[in-house]
């Protein structure tokens, strides 16, 4: 980067938010178009949202040549699964984010099963099958209890059942309802692990791989981790048990892809996001191959670094010259929902924000400017998050800027990062 650039982030949740927030503070960085963005990014300083739909890839072609566009941040996984970074890059278009092939490790769980098992990183023994006969005799063995739609299901494909009866009613969801369509015609079935889950987002720029900060969602819609799953009800980070586990993720997960990147046995670039589980030893449960959701409005307030020049390394190969500094305080992210998601969403209803939080942050998810007033957009609607020196004044600062937040229908778990042992307590 020679001189400050305009870039194009695609996408309009929390974690578009918070990227166009953390990327707008970089001297390198001239303006910033969201598109479609959301009534968060409309607001802030250098960013403007763009309406158009980013799954037409020639509409944003065509929008990147003319302006010119210097780089391009892919948020979400359809446009990636869809072939966005081809499409913009054979036209050379500078992408941050994986072509449609390094995609394949978010948009098929088959793919990324054979790849973790072809380069040895450990993960839960699994098998695919194509067809209901087959599933049934697969969840016959005792350890086959989770069943995980092939294809993009918006994370609703994942079946972690109690026993055979209900891994029969998953397999006839899949192949006989059809629930999920083309993206149900394989089944990865895999034995069921018990541990906690981390959420580890690593940089790549083809060869070099490098771990931002390890944060822990709570994906589970209600406190103490009941109800259905969601996209993500809140975050933390750091996480003491990545501490005690560094070791361990460095030798028996990272140094095994950034061997497979070596060889030419997985072509990536952009961020992965590694989902791992912590038994006696990490556990590889999916990778994805963007950003979290919301992991990235929850480590962003704690990077020191300079993001645009981070991820314009990983589309130059030079990460290796990044380093990326870290503050050594604690965040902590609390999504307010509409009452009625994951299953709903809220639309149209009025949002106030007073002017006197001060000790949070918050990303707008699903909010939009209508005649310029804030509404609700989303089941998603609020990210707050609290940064302080310790984990206990992180999760108050930002359960304490709630109160100044109102829509109709609002609901938040109350136990975000409350079972950190840093927090034991509280
Ligand atoms: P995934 O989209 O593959 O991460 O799965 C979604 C959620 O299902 C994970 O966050 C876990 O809570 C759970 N899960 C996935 N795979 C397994 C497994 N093999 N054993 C136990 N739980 C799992
Ligand atoms: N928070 C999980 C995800 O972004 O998929």
């Amino acid at each position: 980067m020679k001189k400050p650039v305009k870039i194009l982030v695609l996408g309009n949740g929390g974690r578009e938010n918070a990227l166009c927030w953390k990327l707008a503070q970089s001297p390198m960085c001239k303006e910033i178009y969201c598109a479609p963005g959301n009534g968060g990014t409309a607001s802030l300083d250098k960013v403007k949202n763009l309406d158009i739909d980013i799954l037409d890839f020639n509409l944003v072609n065509k929008f990147c040549k003319d302006e010119p566009i210097d780089l391009v941040v892919v948020g979400p996984e359809l446009p990636l699964s869809q072939g966005i970074v081809d499409v913009l890059e054979a036209d050379d278009i500078r992408v941050f984010g994986p072509d449609r092939q390094g995609a394949c490790l978010e948009w098929s769980k088959a793919y990324a099963k054979e790849f973790m098992e072809n380069v040895g990183i450990p993960s839960a023994k699994f098998e695919v099958v194509d067809s209901l006969t087959k599933t049934e005799a697969v969840i016959k063995n005792h350890w086959a209890r989770v069943i995980k739609v092939d294809g993009l299901a918006a994370g609703k494909g994942v079946f972690v059942c109690a026993d055979e009866k209900e891994a029969q009613e998953a397999a006839e969801k899949i192949f006989k309802q059809r629930a999920f369509g083309d993206a149900g015609n394989k089944v990865v079935i895999e034995e069921k692990l018990s541990g906690d889950e981390l959420s580890l987002l690593a940089l790549c720029d083809g060869t070099n791989l490098v771990p931002m900060l390890a944060s822990q969602d709570h994906k589970r819609r209600f406190e103490n981790d009941r109800g259905p799953n969601t996209g993500g009800m809140g975050a933390y980070a750091p996480v003491e048990l990545y501490k005690r586990h560094e070791k361990a993720i460095e030798e028996q997960v990272l140094n095994p892809i950034r061997k497979a990147l070596k060889e030419g046995k997985l072509v990536f670039k952009g961020v992965l996001f590694i989902g791992l589980l912590i038994s006696d030893k990490p556990h590889v449960l999916e990778f994805n191959t963007r950003f979290g959701d919301p992991e990235t409005q929850t480590i962003l307030p704690l990077l020191k670094s300079d993001l645009l020049e981070a991820l314009w390394a990983c589309t130059d190969k030079s990460l290796d010259k990044v380093k990326l500094e870290w503050s050594n305080n604690s965040s902590c992210c609390v999504c307010l929902v509409a009452d009625n998601y994951p299953e709903g969403s809220s639309k149209g209803q009025r949002i106030e924000i007073s002017s006197d939080i001060e000790d949070a942050v918050v990303f707008h998810a699903g909010t939009k400017l209508a005649d310029g007033k804030l509404v609700t957009n989303g089941g998603r609607v609020l990210n707050v998050v609290g940064v302080a020196p310790a984990m206990s004044e992180a999760i108050a600062a930002a359960y304490n800027a709630i109160p100044s937040i109102k829509f109709n229908g609002m609901a938040y778990r109350r136990d975000i990062a409350r079972r950190t042992s840093a927090c034991p307590s509280v």
